[in-house]
C-alpha cells in the first residue's frame, strides 16, 4: 500500500495511450514508479480527438492497468495535448511599477504577467495552455531574470505564450470524463518530453528536443535555460510505415514488422543482397523484398520528416547553430540509424534521449516512448510542490522557479486562477 502522494501522467499518443502512476515518497528522493499502463490508441487523429468514446476506451484500458500494478485508483491526472493546432507565439506585457518608491514587487510581477495574457487577441475558439515567462525589462534594463526588489518606472515582460483550439481540448476533456476521470491539467507533448529528457545544461546551451511519435513529429527549442520554440508537425513514424505498406504492396500491420524488425533508415549500412522473407509475418506473403530497397523507402521519409524539423529551425535562424545539438526521443527515434540520418540533415550533434530515471518499477518506462508521460509526472510534482495555479479551465501554466516562489504568496493571483 502507498504512503506517498501519487501523481499520474496519462500520454494520450496517436500511436499508444500511456499511463503511469508515481509516488512520492519525500521531495529529496526521485518519483516511484508504481503502476504503468499501455493500451493502443484509438480515436485519435494527428494529435486531436477523432471519436471520443474511442479515445475514452483507450485511455481507460490504459489507466486500468496501471491503476491493477498500483492498488491505487489514477486520480487527478495530467494528460498530454497534441496536435497541428498547438502554436506558440512570443508575447509583451508592459506595466506601471506600483510602489511609490519604484520597488519591483510580487505583485508587479502578478500583475504584468496578466497583461501578457490581456494584451494577445486571442480568437475565441482557442484557449491558452502555458504562459512560459523568459526575461524583464525594466526602465533601459533588459534581460532580467528576476526584477523583484530592484527599482524602476515601467516593467515588461517577454514570455512564450503557447495555445490550443477550444474544440479539441473540450474533446479530451470530454474523453476522459467518459473514461470516469478528469485531467487536472493538460501539458503540451514536447513540453513534457523536454522535461524528461533534456538536463539544465543542455536547455542552457541551446538543444532543441524532437519527439517522432505515430503521426505527429513535436519540436521544443530551447536557449539560455528558456523555451524558444515549439511545433507540433503532422508527420510521425506510422507514415514510414504507411510507405513501406505500398513500397511492398503488403499490409500495414506487415509493413510495420518490417520496419521494426529490418528497419534502418541508412540504406548503405545495409548489404545489397539481404532479403526479407515476409512470408515470416504473414504465411499469405510468399515473397522476398531486399532489405536495402525499405531502407530506402525509411530514409526518403525520415529526411522528410528531418527537413520539416529544418524548417523550424531555420524559421527561427537556429538551422545548424544549437550547440547542445539535437535529442531524439520517441518511438520513432529507436529506428537504427535515425542519429546517423538526422546528424546528416540537421548538422548538428544528434543523441537518442531517454527519459530520467526514476524509482520503482522502471525496466517499462526507461524507453524513448516513455518520454513525455514521465514528463507529465515530474512537471505534475513540480506543480504540487510549488502548488501553483490553475487556470479556471484547468490548464497548468508553467512558470520558471522564481515565479513559483511569488505565486505562492500572491493570494490576489491565486485566487483568481484557481477553479
Ligand atoms: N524499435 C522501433 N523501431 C522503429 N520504430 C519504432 C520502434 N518502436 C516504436 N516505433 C515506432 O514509433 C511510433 C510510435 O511512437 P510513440 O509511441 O512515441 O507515438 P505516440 O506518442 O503514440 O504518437 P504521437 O506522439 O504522434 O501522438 C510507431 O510508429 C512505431 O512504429
Ligand atoms: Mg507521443
Amino acid at each position: 500500500m502507498s504512503k506517498g502522494h501519487l501523481y499520474v501522467g496519462l500520454d494520450i499518443g496517436s500511436a499508444e495511450i500511456r499511463a503511469v502512476i508515481a509516488e512520492e515518497i519525500s521531495v529529496e528522493e526521485p518519483l516511484r514508479v508504481i503502476g504503468v499502463g499501455v493500451a493502443p490508441s484509438l480515436g485519435m487523429r494527428r494529435g486531436i480527438v477523432a471519436d471520443t468514446n474511442n479515445v475514452a476506451k483507450a485511455c481507460n484500458s490504459a489507466l486500468e492497468q496501471a491503476e491493477r500494478m498500483a492498488g491505487h485508483p489514477a486520480e487527478s491526472l495530467v494528460a498530454s495535448v497534441s496536435g497541428t493546432e498547438i502554436f506558440c507565439q512570443n508575447a509583451l506585457g508592459v506595466i506601471a511599477v506600483g510602489r511609490a518608491d519604484g520597488e519591483v514587487s510580487e505583485d508587479d510581477v502578478a500583475r504584468v504577467l496578466e497583461e501578457v495574457q490581456a494584451r494577445l487577441a486571442m480568437p475565441l475558439n482557442r484557449e491558452i495552455i502555458h504562459v512560459i515567462p523568459k526575461d524583464y525589462r525594466l526602465d533601459d534594463q533588459k534581460n532580467i531574470k528576476d526584477p523583484i526588489g530592484m527599482r524602476g518606472v515601467r516593467l515588461e515582460m517577454n514570455a512564450l505564450v503557447i495555445s490550443g483550439s477550444m474544440s479539441h481540448l473540450k474533446n479530451l476533456s470530454r474523453s476522459l470524463e467518459i473514461a470516469g476521470t478528469s485531467a487536472e491539467s493538460f501539458v503540451v507533448e514536447p513540453l513534457a518530453s523536454a522535461e524528461a529528457v533534456l538536463s539544465t545544461r543542455q536547455k542552457e546551451l541551446g538543444t532543441a528536443l524532437i519527439n517522432i511519435g505515430g503521426s505527429t513529429t513535436s519540436l521544443a527549442v530551447f536557449e539560455d535555460g528558456d523555451l524558444i520554440h515549439l511545433a507540433i508537425l503532422p508527420v510521425g513514424s506510422s507514415h514510414i510505415t504507411n510507405d513501406i505498406a505500398i513500397g511492398l504492396r503488403t499490409s500495414i500491420d506487415v509493413a510495420e514488422a518490417v520496419k521494426l524488425q529490418f528497419g534502418s533508415a541508412v540504406p548503405d549500412e545495409v548489404g545489397k543482397k539481404e532479403e526479407i522473407d515476409l512470408s515470416i509475418f504473414d504465411a499469405q506473403e510468399d515473397v522476398l523484398v531486399s532489405q536495402r530497397h525499405v531502407a530506402e523507402i525509411i530514409e526518403a521519409r525520415f529526411e522528410e520528416i528531418l527537413s520539416f524539423v529544418n524548417t523550424e529551425l531555420k524559421n527561427i535562424g537556429r538551422e545548424g547553430l544549437l550547440p547542445g545539438g539535437v535529442v531524439l526521443t520517441g518511438g520513432g527515434a529507436l529506428l537504427p540509424g535515425a542519429t546517423e540520418l538526422a546528424k546528416k540533415i540537421l548538422r548538428l550533434p544528434v543523441q537518442i534521449g531517454y527519459p530520467k530515471s526514476l524509482g520503482g518499477i522502471l525496466d517499462q518506462v526507461d524507453t524513448p516512448q516513455f518520454s513525455t508521460a514521465i514528463g507529465l509526472l515530474l512537471l505534475a510534482q513540480s506543480n504540487h510542490s510549488h502548488k501553483n495555479a490553475f487556470s479556471s479551465s484547468g490548464l497548468l501554466r508553467i512558470f520558471p522557479e522564481s515565479i513559483h516562489a511569488i505565486l505562492k504568496k500572491t493570494e490576489r493571483w491565486l485566487k483568481q486562477f484557481l477553479p
